[in-house]
């Protein structure tokens, strides 16, 4: 079907894309805006390709909102994005829940205020009979903290003699990370003209495709979306094999 200028199959769609949403802070600073402005043109994105996704159909969307290093950021601009993650659960999950759409957490609670953490949990909770698109909200994420996260809590369960050393694998490993159940992402977007995962997925992403653009995450459209599934679907993908 065509999407956007752009020639999709149907059969072969990511069923998960990881996006990178890189540049609100470039983008506002070439139009002499705040940074601030720059995160909220950066949510009107990430709405408006929510929106197209119900006629391109990719079930699990995960956005990296805020990494464990985005703390290191000017106080001012951490408390902005607290104060959005707020206001996007109050304001925005009925929208998602009237469109099936399942909000979930991976990150971390640590450092969170306990009133944002209820309502995170709220919303999770709230919308967790949703079934056909997954909201993944990488929030307070780190794939380094996700990893050693996973090895204490098997360390612990090995301790307490849960779980046999000998029985860990791939399979076994991911029911420890932050959301089990959540295929691993077959296509990796990333904005802004950087190459690379900054922490992002880094357990997840053995296999994922990497699409990038120099394109700032505000001025990113359905149309470079569709070209990014577009391109993953002309590509190979071997998982190790000839
Ligand atoms: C990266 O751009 C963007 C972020 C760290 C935040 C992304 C957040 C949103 C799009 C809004 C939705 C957020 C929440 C919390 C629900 P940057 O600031 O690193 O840009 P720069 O590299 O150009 O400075």
């Amino acid at each position: 079907m065509r999407l956007y200028g752009h020639e999709i199959d149907p059969k072969t769609l990511p069923g998960h894309v990881g996006i990178i949403m890189d540049g609100n802070g470039r983008w506002a600073k070439a139009k002499g805006l705040s940074r601030s402005a720059g995160h909220e043109a950066g949510f009107r994105a990430l709405d408006r390709l929510l929106n197209a996704n119900k006629e391109i159909g990719v079930k699990v969307l995960t956005f990296y909102a805020f990494s464990t290093e985005n703390w290191k950021r000017p106080a001012i601009e951490v408390k902005f994005l607290m104060a959005m993650a707020k206001k996007v659960i109050v304001e925005y999950l009925d929208t998602l829940m009237a469109n099936d759409i399942r909000f979930v957490m991976t990150g971390t609670f640590e450092g969170l205020s306990s009133d944002l953490r209820d309502m995170i949990q709220g919303a999770m909770e709230r919308s967790r009979h949703c079934k056909s698109y997954i909201l993944n909200m990488a929030f307070n994420y780190g794939g380094r903290k996700e990893i050693i996260d996973a090895v204490r809590r098997i360390a612990a369960d090995s301790a307490e003699k849960k779980l046999k050393p000998d029985t860990i694998d791939d399979k076994k490993f991911a029911e420890y990370l932050y959301s089990p159940g959540i295929p691993d992402p077959d296509l990796i977007i990333r904005t802004s003209g950087e190459l690379r995962l900054s922490n992002f997925l880094l357990w997840e992403s053995a296999y994922s495709e990497l699409w990038f653009t120099k394109k700032l995450w505000p001025d990113f459209h359905p149309k470079d979306f569709c070209k990014a599934i577009f391109d993953f679907q002309h590509r190979k993908r071997r998982f190790g094999k000839v």
